[in-house]
């Protein structure tokens, strides 16, 4: 997902009731690996980030339907571009926007 992905997202899927979510540069970490990357709103997705800082996520075709780029989310919150069903706790790093500082586990 590219930065016009995310702004699609910023204004668009996310915009009604309290506004449009603060995107603002946060930082990744990845439990477990000692890793940890700076994600900016002009970046891309998770998984587009991740995959920058050399730390190789799963992934698939990159449309949110496959979950193969499924992720824990231990303390953070994020918003994907696209509806997405499935368990608390998790993301789909290729649709997916840190709205906090993140943590994820693989
Ligand atoms: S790569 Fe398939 S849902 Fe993200």
């Amino acid at each position: 997902m590219g930065s016009a992905a995310l702004r699609h997202l910023h204004g668009s899927f996310l915009r009604p009731r309290g506004g449009p979510p603060e995107l603002e540069p946060g930082k990744v970490t990845v439990v477990g690996s000692g890793r940890s990357f700076a994600w900016t709103p002009a970046a891309g997705s998770l998984l587009d980030v991740a995959l920058a800082a050399g730390i190789a996520l799963r992934s698939g075709r990159r449309v949110g339907q496959c979950e193969s780029c499924a992720v824990a989310v231990v303390e953070g919150r994020f918003a994907h571009l696209v509806p997405v069903e499935g368990e608390q706790g998790a993301c789909l790093a290729c649709q997916a926007a840190p709205l906090t500082d993140l943590t994820i586990a693989l």
